[in-house]
Formats: structure tokens, C-alpha cells, sequence
């Protein structure tokens, strides 16, 4: 038995009238909710002066949430410290590359790696754990909250230097062989001693690349040690309480497997519209999806971050209407909250929680939809958070979500290491990563993210979007597999330090099959290299591989050159397809797998939880549920109206 998923929502006691706390409480226990995530930007009300506490305000919140049976889902408050904690340790403050410090005023003005700010941090987290950790409505804990946001990962303080040289020196240990590492003597850029080397900043031109890529793991780690820092204390204090990070979408600037490896669950903040208006989607997906969002984006990260999760995922923030951050900010089709909420269900998050139960009037976020508007009176979702309420007892709660029947390999190093080094412009590997997601799911192929070092047993598809640093044991891996495995450009080129292998490209991945990659060129954005396979014509984009090899390739570029070759179970892809090509591609690998790759309407896609199938109408048209005639549905039906969900039974069997 699994149990049935939770509704949720984010509160901010601290920014209303302590009148309104028991009728908001009331109403939310009315509408279905039974999580509440509180605290986590509440540190200048919780210590307002140096180890002045102020508890009882919280303690009255969490009271009249507990008075409802609602569990509080409490944060740190570690993102904003406040003002006097700031002037007191100005050393806490990160700095960006241009050395400029990053200021109080907003939020997340703190570095990782200052040991000012990590006890200060420490010392919060006791506080709170201390006072809330046995309490009966505390059911789980967020660390934190949204590491990373507004490009804060990487910091260039003194505090990130001293930091940066010991890691550096645990890595190497001795200079000389950092020096022959980085590949120093390139520019006589060598050095005498750990203590000659800064964060690579504000060199005249690039700087040298392993510099960059050991500082980024570097800054990685920083994220792991805080978040694991705050991780202990939570677990001594606070038994049997889950703890969550929220995590962000689109976003790789450290390695989310390893934070979330100390962690019970994954969640993430799922912000549809602000994502496709932000990233690189196309003016014509924008507008096809501009108040839907693009079909692929909420499952893609409930799949990575379910991945990260080790199966536990949660939607800690979900979008209720237009957001304020993005460059245009529309209201979602009316029925979006509802689709979210049930795609998020049908990949297996246990918790849905909405962002946020009242839209406020005043602050940064003020344009910024809730549940309910400023005058609290219900907004748009509210009442699609209540279809979904009434919904949820509809669904088989003793089914138990399998694995996928694809894995797609997901490295954070991967995208470090092409956006360090990406000899394209428009080469950026989590976009690779995200349209062999979508090209799959176009496919109704249910998809796993999993990690390079991840356990690969089972899955009867591997996608390797790409990987450019291959190491013994993965390629082990797969040389021991029997299911199809497709490895995309640029795999096996580089080593771990971000040199060419000694070798050429693919490195070891040429034991498997016979390649030797001997030129590469990345292609401008207009340009479309033209792809055969018979008589078919594809196109290649961005990059393009010239391979030498015995084996006959399955597509060839317009000079008669490979494209695309097998040897047994193994795929090497050399150019980043279009989607068409992509598609055939996918086709061709799913059938080889015994899947059935059966392509979906536009706008359609489809997810199975269990014995059930569900489907999502994406498009601003009625469309068809890919059900059979005879479907047993829980949920809507065969016509699906623009932004609706059906669910049916699968058969037995
Ligand atoms: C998230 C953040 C929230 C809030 C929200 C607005 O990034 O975690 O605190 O700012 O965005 O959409």
C-alpha cells in the first residue's frame, strides 16, 4: 500500500494579522489540505535581536495549524539572515564574479563556504530543532530554501578562496601535480603553492578551463556541507521527521544527487509558465503553450527529482496563477492547477503544495497569484485545489509506481563541463538532456532520471543525453548491458580534468564501438546539416562529428560521412538532432527495446502510476485520450476539453 497523496500550501503567518490564522487554517483543513510549510524566511521574527528569541508567535502558528490536524512542514530560515546578523559579519556575504558583494536587501545574501555564516547557520538550526523538533505537528522539515536561486552557487569571497585551496590541496596534494592537471604550463600559468591560487574570476580572457571546472565542483561541495550541516542537527533533534530541500527547475549548478543523498525526499518548486517563458524555448512553443506551459517541463523535473529523491518526490511550491519573476507573467488556462497537481500525482509525488494560500499585498512578490486573493476571497485554483480534493479519494491507493521502462542518464559534471567548454554558443547539455526527454515522451515512453553512477538493472532503453567524461565503471556498465543504449555527442571526449583523452574521442566508449571522432565543428544557429537515411533526409544541429570507423553508419551527413552508427547493443549519435530526426531515432531504438513508441497529438502526453493511465490535455484544443474504446476512466473521459486530465484502468496483464 502506498499512501494517498497530500495537498499542501506554503504559509506566511508572520505576514498577516495574527486574527486571520484560525479561519485560514480552518479554510485550508476545508479545502483538503493537510500540509503546511511554514518559517523558512522567518529569522528576523524568530531572533530579532543576537540571541534574543521570539518564539510564541510561532508557537501560536504552528498551534492553530495543529488545532486543524494540519502537519507543518517547518523551514530553516537560513536563506535570509537578517540585517543585524549581517552588519555584525559582513564576511558572511558572497560575492559575485566581478567582486562586488551581494548585498542585504533581498535574499540568499550569504556564502557557503564562510564558517561565520555556517555557525551562525548551525546555531539557528538548534535553535529551532530544539524548541520544534519533538513537536507532534512538525512531520518534516525543509532545509533552507531554493539553494542556489538568483545565481547564488557560486561565490568568489575571501572566505570561497580559503576554502577553494584546501579542497584543492585534499584533491592534489601536492602542486605539481595540480600543475600538470590543469595543464598549467599552457600561458605560464604554473604555480609554486596551493596558497598562489584564486577563484577563477576576472582573468583578462578565459581561464584555464580545469580552474573552472575544479572551482564548480568545488562550489558544489559547498552546497552538499551546508545542507548536510543543517541535515544532522535536524535528525538529533528532531527524529523521524522527513527533510526536503525544495529544489529549483532548470537548474544545475550543483550536484542535487548529492545534496539530496542526505536527505528523505526531493522536492522541487514547479513554476510551468515562468519556466517556458524563461528558457530557450521556441516564439511558437511560446505560444502554443504560453498559459499551459511546455508539456514536458513539470514531469521532466518529478522524474529528475523522484531520481534524486531515491523514489520520494514532492512538489514543495506549485504554480497557482501568474508569477511575478519571469519577462511576462500570464494567468494559466483555467484547469492548469488541477493538470499540474494530477501530473505531478501520476509521477509519484507524495505531496503537492501550492505556492502560496494568499496572494500578499506588499514586498517583492506582492504581483505574485495564490490560492486566495489579497482581500481573501478565493482565487482561480482555490476552487481547481478543491476538484483535485475531491478527486484524489477516486484514486487506486494501493498501487505502487514501478520503474520506468527508459533511464535517461542525467550529470550535473556533464552540463558544468559543456557550458565551461561549450565551442557552441547554443550547445548547452541540459537542453540536450530535455529534448530526448520530450522526444520519449512524445512517444508515451514513461521515462526514470537517473545518475551516471546509478543502478542501470531493469530499464529495457538507456539515454545517454551525453556524457563527456566516461569513466571505466560506466562504460563497464554498459558494455555488460543488453538493451539498446544510445550515447549522444560529445561522450567520452574529455578526461576528468577537462583535457582531450589520450586516445581522441570517445575515449574508452571506443571499446564498445569502434569510433575514432577526429574533428568536431559546432554549427551556427541558422544552419541545419543535412542527415540521410535512405531515402529519408534529417537534420543535425549545433555540432557535428567527424568519425572514422569500420563500421557501416545507419545515417550519413551530405558528404557521405556517418551520422549515426551500431555495434551490438551500442548507439553513438554524432550531431545533436532535430526533432524529427530525434523522433525516428527514438522510434527505431524503443522498437529494438519491445516497446511500443506510439507518437501522441500534440499537446498529449500520458504517465502510468500503477494500474492506471493517465492523460494530459497540454493544447488549447479538445483533444482524444489514447484509450481504448472500452476504458474503465476514474477520471474525465475519451474527449478531452483543452487543459483536462483523464485517467482509466489498465488492463490486467
Ligand atoms: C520560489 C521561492 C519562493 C517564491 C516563489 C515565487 O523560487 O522558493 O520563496 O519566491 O519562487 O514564485
Amino acid at each position: 500500500m502506498i499512501a494517498r497523496p497530500r495537498l499542501g500550501v506554503c504559509y506566511y503567518p508572520e505576514h498577516w494579522d495574527e486574527e486571520l490564522w484560525p479561519t485560514d487554517a480552518l479554510a485550508m483543513a476545508e479545502l483538503g489540505i493537510s500540509r503546511v510549510r511554514i518559517g523558512e524566511f522567518s529569522w528576523s521574527r524568530i531572533e530579532p535581536h543576537p540571541g534574543q528569541f521570539d518564539w510564541e508567535w510561532l508557537d501560536r502558528a504552528v498551534e492553530v495549524l495543529a488545532s486543524q490536524n494540519l502537519g507543518v512542514v517547518l523551514g530553516t530560515p537560513t536563506a535570509c539572515p537578517p540585517k543585524w546578523l549581517v552588519d555584525r559579519y559582513p564576511e558572511i556575504l558572497a560575492r559575485d564574479a566581478g567582486g562586488h558583494l551581494r548585498k542585504f536587501g533581498s535574499r540568499r545574501h550569504y556564502c557557503f563556504s564562510s564558517p561565520i555564516y555556517r555557525a551562525e547557520a548551525a546555531r539557528i538550526v538548534t535553535a529551532m530543532a530544539s524548541r520544534y523538533g519533538m513537536h507532534n505537528a512538525i512531520v518534516a522539515w525543509q532545509t533552507d530554501n531554493e539553494y542556489g536561486c538568483h545565481d547564488t552557487t557560486i561565490s568568489y569571497s575571501d572566505a570561497a578562496a580559503t576554502a577553494f585551496r584546501d579542497w584543492l590541496k585534499k584533491r592534489y596534494g601536492d602542486i605539481q601535480t595540480l600543475n600538470k592537471a590543469w595543464g598549467t604550463v599552457f600561458w605560464s600559468q604554473e604555480y609554486e603553492e596551493f596558497a598562489q591560487i584564486d577563484p577563477p574570476s576576472g582573468t583578462v580572457t578565459e581561464a584555464t578551463p580545469a580552474h573552472r571546472f575544479d572551482y564548480w565542483r568545488f562550489s558544489s561541495d559547498q552546497v552538499v556541507s551546508f545542507n548536510s550541516l543543517q541535515v544532522e542537527i535536524l535528525r538529533r533533534l528532531s527524529p523521524g521527521r522527513d527533510i526536503v530541500h525544495n529544489f529549483m527547475g532548470f537548474y544545475t549548478e550543483f550536484d542535487h544527487f548529492a545534496v539530496a543523498q542526505d536527505l528523505d525526499v526531493a522536492g522541487w518548486d514547479s513554476y510551468p509558465l515562468g519556466f517556458t517563458e524563461q528558457f530557450w524555448f521556441s516564439e511558437s512553443e511560446k505560444r502554443e503553450f504560453m498559459r499551459q506551459g511546455h508539456p514536458d517541463i513539470a514531469a521532466f523535473h518529478h522524474d529528475l527529482y523522484r531520481g534524486c529523491g531515491r523514489g520520494r518526490m514532492w512538489v514543495m511550491e506549485q504554480q497557482p496563477g501568474p508569477v511575478n519573476w519571469a519577462a511576462f507573467n500570464p494567468a494559466p488556462l483555467p484547469g492548469m492547477v488541477r493538470l499540474w497537481t494530477w501530473e505531478a500525482i501520476a509521477h509519484g509525488a507524495e505531496l503537492v503544495s501550492y505556492f502560496r494560500w494568499r496572494q500578499v499585498p506588499f514586498g517583492q512578490e506582492q504581483m505574485h497569484a495564490g490560492l486566495n486573493l489579497p482581500n481573501n476571497k478565493p482565487d482561480v485554483a482555490y476552487f481547481e485545489v478543491r476538484q483535485v480534493a475531491e478527486e484524489i479519494s477516486k484514486l487506486d491507493s494501493s498501487s505502487v509506481s514501478k520503474i520506468a521502462p527508459v533511464a535517461l542518464v542525467f550529470s550535473y559534471e556533464a552540463d558544468w563541463l559543456l557550458q565551461i567548454q561549450p565551442q557552441a554558443k547554443n550547445f548547452r547539455w541540459l537542453r540536450l538532456a530535455f529534448e530526448m526527454y520530450e522526444g520519449l515522451r512524445s512517444l508515451g515512453l514513461d521515462v526514470d532520471i537517473v545518475p551516471e553512477n546509478g543502478d542501470l538493472s531493469g530499464y529495457k532503453l538507456i539515454i545517454v543525453p551525453s556524457l563527456p567524461i566516461a569513466g571505466n565503471k560506466f562504460v563497464a556498465t554498459l558494455g555488460q548491458l543488453r538493451v539498446p543504449v544510445l550515447l549522444g555527442p560529445r561522450s567520452g571526449s574529455k578526461t576528468n580534468t577537462l583535457s582531450i583523452v589520450p586516445n581522441l574521442p570517445p575515449g574508452n566508449l571506443s571499446e564498445l564501438l569502434d569510433i575514432t571522432i577526429t574533428r568536431v565543428e559546432s554549427l551556427a544557429m541558422w544552419w541545419r546539416e543535412a542527415v540521410r537515411i535512405k531515402e529519408r533526409e534529417f537534420h543535425g544541429l549545433v555540432w557535428r562529428e567527424h568519425i572514422s570507423s569500420s563500421l557501416p553508419p545507419l545515417a550519413t551527413f551530405s558528404d557521405g560521412a556517418g551520422a549515426w552508427y551500431r555495434k551490438d547493443h551500442i548507439e553513438y549519435l554524432a550531431t545533436w538532432p532535430d526533432r524529427e530526426f530525434l523522433n525516428y531515432i527514438l522510434s527505431e531504438l524503443a522498437l529494438r527495446a519491445g516497446l511500443e513508441p506510439q507518437r501522441r497529438d500534440l499537446g498529449v502526453r500520458t504517465r502510468d502510476r500503477g494500474m492506471m493511465r493517465f492523460a494530459f490535455n497540454y493544447s488549447a484544443e479538445q483533444r482524444r485520450a489514447p484509450a481504448p474504446a472500452n476504458a474503465e476512466f476514474l477520471i474525465g473521459g475519451h474527449d478531452m476539453p483543452p487543459a483536462s486530465v483523464s485517467v482509466w484502468r489498465l488492463a490486467q496483464g
